[in-house]
């Protein structure tokens, strides 16, 4: 399948202002290296984290349940998955819905390059390339009725050829939801790769949500049901410990986790400013969603 690539979004669009101008600066003054000697050690740290993780650790530290627990157990078990063909199920309060193919889905999506940070609420993070469209156009697409006012998504549940089903970690399937508002940003998007490449199984081949200023768990891999509702949607971390996990889950350094801080965290695969840094804020992409929790009190919208 053709990627088709829009220059629409640059470093500026996709990272924080101050991370931004940081970098220019280190771009113009001679000796990018040196220049980030001299600036203070969080923006040091917010340059660093600029710089892609590598393919290699993207895509064997990760997180899917689905094939087992332990953070290699997706890029060691996930190739048993058929990805093609596969179906996604769009229902609720759509005008239009139905079980759409893949390849319906994706057709006349305008695929864009989107660089993010992922911030895992275990506090690591890495910078990831993805490839893919905005949820907005999709859901567009489908057209959303008055009365909706969450969507709510599942992942696929095939226990043959995801190993992890056959235990009970979390009940099956993994769920996930945002509030309408949420999954109609224009930062929400759909991924279908990562690095210019398809999404590897262990990454949610082939279409995943990506929501950067949340935590990882609320960007559900493997989608096969997208549903426009008028309730708040359960997600599968809030149903297991809600005491723990709560249905926002945006990034916040101010809100710790019962059993950990979330003021900092681990840059996996980090290089050369060190492996810890500061977390930012709705990690780091404050001004394009802020908007949407004012006046929400979020020690209790956690
Ligand atoms: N989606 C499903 N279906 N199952 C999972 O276990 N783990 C989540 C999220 N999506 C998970 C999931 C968590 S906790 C994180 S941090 C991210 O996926 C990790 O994405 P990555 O492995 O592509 O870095």
């Amino acid at each position: 399948m053709a990627h088709r690539y829009r220059s629409k979004l640059t470093w500026a669009d996709v990272t924080p202002e101050e991370v931004y101008l940081n970098r220019r600066q280190l771009m113009t003054g001679a000796g990018a290296i040196f220049g980030a000697g001299l600036i203070g050690g969080g923006q040091a740290q917010a340059q660093a984290a600029l710089e892609p993780t590598s393919y290699d650790d993207v895509t064997s530290y990760n997180n899917f349940y689905e094939f087992g627990t332990g953070k290699t157990d997706p890029a060691r078990y996930a190739h048993a998955l058929t990805t093609s063909p596969w179906s996604i199920e769009i229902d609720g309060l759509v005008d239009n819905p139905g079980t759409y193919s893949f390849e319906d889905v994706v057709d006349g999506m305008t695929i864009e390059e989107r660089i993010y940070r992922l911030r895992c609420v275990e506090a690591w993070s890495m910078v990831v390339p993805w490839n893919g469209f905005e949820l907005a156009d999709l859901l567009e697409r489908v057209g959303v009725q008055d009365g909706a006012q969450y969507v709510s998504f599942e992942t696929l549940v095939r226990p043959e050829e995801m190993r992890g089903q056959n235990r009970n970690t979390v009940p099956w399937p993994y769920r996930e939801g945002l509030r309408l508002d949420e999954a109609m940003n224009p930062l929400t998007l759909m991924a279908t790769g990562l690095y210019g490449r398809d999404l590897p199984n262990q990454n949610g081949a082939p279409i995943r949500l990506v929501v950067p200023w949340k935590y990882g768990f609320k960007s559900i891999k493997s989608i096969v049901r997208i549903s426009l509702t008028a309730e708040q949607p359960e997600n599968t971390w809030n149903m297991i410990l809600p005491n723990e996990y709560g249905f926002y889950a945006n990034v916040n350094p101010n809100v710790d986790h019962p059993r950990w801080s979330q003021a900092s965290h681990r840059v996996v695969g980090s290089g050369l400013f060190g492996g810890r840094q500061d977390t930012l804020m709705f990690n780091g992409y404050e001004e394009e969603v802020a908007h949407m929790y004012e006046g929400m009190d979020l020690t209790v919208n956690y």
